[in-house]
């Protein structure tokens, strides 16, 4: 059902603070920013190898980033896996009864389909599926 990690999600209160750090310290090639309004922020990619680091900025204090900011600093937000389908890995996840915060996929950046499956049904690591636009 998963074929790789497509990307590891950083919350950074700042993208112009956080990007040095990836892009010329550790030397990753950075793909661009990208704002994705359904969730009120921006992100920028760096790649590394098959996976990404994707960093998220809130554009407001109602976006989730905002809120797990406040709650946690910056750090880790989540980790997603590349699938095939997306709509037959929710449909797997759910009859295994997992709780899934998007039950149908909605548009994440670079046109990928995402859909994130709920903490408590995922050993508190909010979880990401993500099926590329190929
Ligand atoms: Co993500």
């Amino acid at each position: 059902m998963l074929t790789k990690i497509n990307h590891l999600g950083v919350a950074v209160n700042a993208l112009a603070d956080a990007l040095p750090y990836y892009r010329d310290q550790l030397g990753m090639a950075f793909k661009g920013t990208e704002e994705v309004p359904e969730q009120q922020v921006r992100v920028a990619f760096l790649e590394i190898g098959e996976s990404k680091i994707e960093l998220l900025e809130p554009t407001s204090t109602e976006s989730p980033i905002a809120k797990f900011l406040e709650k946690n600093g910056p750090g880790i937000h989540h980790v997603a896996y590349e699938v095939n389908d997306i709509a037959a890995a929710i449909a797997k996840l759910e009859a295994d009864g997992a709780r899934m915060i998007d039950k149908t996929p909605r548009k994440g950046a670079h046109g990928a389909l995402i859909a994130f499956v709920h903490p408590k049904s995922s050993n508190g690591v909010l979880t990401e599926l993500c099926q590329s636009a190929h």
